[in-house]
């Protein structure tokens, strides 16, 4: 049986910018949809000890991208994996410790990074591109199947660090105090990167998103060198291979420069942190490109009123525009389910 929702494509239309677009009510899926807060998902998961392993196995990958659509009927189903498969498939140690997030063998010298190769990178993640090619047979045609990766200075990020939560102060240092190396990871994570997402959309996924989570870490010049640049080289070469594939890019904290992303990228579509204002944001962005986002996701724990209301006030400031209803950031695990149906119910009434 296909899974999904039965009318239209709607999400696809919205960032193409076709007919129908905008749309009242807007396209809605959620960032990291799939994940903890799912029982299904909990279920699924103790299959596969290893995290890495089960974003490797297609049986467990399918099915872990399918149990919100089938749950909640999202617009758009996003691949299950994550950004850090792209460390692993270029021969870092990576792993993923309960309660601890990832953990890779940081890379702190010219020696770490020289021993990395994209040699074979479409091999090592092939049962990737076997899900996706599963996916696109068992979604209802309605259902947009979205691809992704990590933006480059993200996943460098981690790279460099070896786990979240440290400030930064190791990538910074080496973006800041040796362009010339970092650029050459940076360079080597863009064709890796633009591979990685072809050999996606070759395999059927109909949107790609970028995920730099980090970006307002750095400070502005380097944001544009290290943020920016890279995702521009990125979503140019895509375009270029596959004009009719949309890019959504997620530069989580880029403050004012949410602008020149919107301006000098190509991207179909940016993905807005909470921290935006939504009139800016309609005025200066949504006539360039179709804008996603930005509810606060631990308004997702809190619910009732608080939640309501402000659904209201993104749809409104909002949905005017080409508009795709998401989060600021991804679910958290603690997340209560009826709240995500309290969301997805008030968006699929629209502005009325
Ligand atoms: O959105 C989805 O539902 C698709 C799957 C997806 C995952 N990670 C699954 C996952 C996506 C799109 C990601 C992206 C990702 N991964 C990002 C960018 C988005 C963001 O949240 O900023 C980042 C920074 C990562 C790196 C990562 N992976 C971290 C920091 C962690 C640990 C934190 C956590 O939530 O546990 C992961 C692990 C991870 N990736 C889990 C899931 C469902 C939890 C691991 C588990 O189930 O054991």
């Amino acid at each position: 049986m296909p899974v999904g929702r039965k009318e239209g494509k709607p999400l696809l239309r919205m960032l193409t910018g076709g007919p129908g677009s905008p749309a009242d009510p807007p396209p809605i899926w959620l960032m990291r949809q799939a994940g903890r807060y799912l029982p299904e998902y909990r279920a699924l998961r103790a299959q596969s000890p290893s995290f890495l392993d089960f974003c490797f196995t297609p049986d467990l990958a399918v099915e872990a991208t399918l149990q919100p659509i089938r749950r909640f009927g999202f617009d758009g189903a996003i691949l299950f994996s994550d950004i850090l498969v792209i460390p692993h498939a270029l021969g870092q140690a990576v792993r993923f410790a309960e309660g601890h997030g990832p953990l890779l063998e940081p890379m702190r010298s010219k020696a770490d990074i020289d021993r990395l190769s994209a040699t074979g990178l479409r091999d090592r993640l092939a049962p990737v591109f076997e899900t996706l090619r599963r996916l696109s047979a068992a979604l209802l045609p309605e259902t947009t199947l979205i691809g992704f990766a990590g933006a480059p200075w993200t996943v460098a990020s981690y790279m460099i660090e070896g786990a979240g939560g440290s400030d930064f102060v190791n990538a910074k240092r080496m973006a800041y105090g040796d362009p010339e190396l970092f650029g050459r990871l940076i360079d080597l994570l863009v064709e890796s990167t633009v591979d990685y997402l072809t050999a996606q959309i070759e395999a059927g996924a109909q949107v790609l998103q970028l995920f730099d989570s980090w970006s307002g870490a750095l400070a502005e010049p380097e944001r544009r060198r290290w943020s920016l640049e890279p995702l521009i080289r990125i979503t140019q070469r895509l375009k270029a291979l596959h004009p009719e594939i949309p890019v959504i890019l997620f530069p989580r904290g880029a403050g004012l420069l949410y602008l020149d992303f919107a301006r000098a990228s190509g991207a179909a579509g940016l993905s807005l942190d909470s921290s935006l204002p939504l009139d800016w944001a309609a005025a200066e962005l949504q006539p360039l490109l179709a804008v996603q986002g930005n509810l606060d996701p631990i308004l997702l724990l809190t619910g009732g009123k608080a939640l309501d209301r402000e659904v209201k006030r993104i749809l409104d400031g909002l949905g005017k525009g080409r508009f795709v209803f998401n989060l600021g950031h991804g679910i958290l695990p603690e997340t209560p389910i009826a709240h995500v149906e309290q969301l997805i119910e008030q968006v699929r009434k629209g502005r009325g």
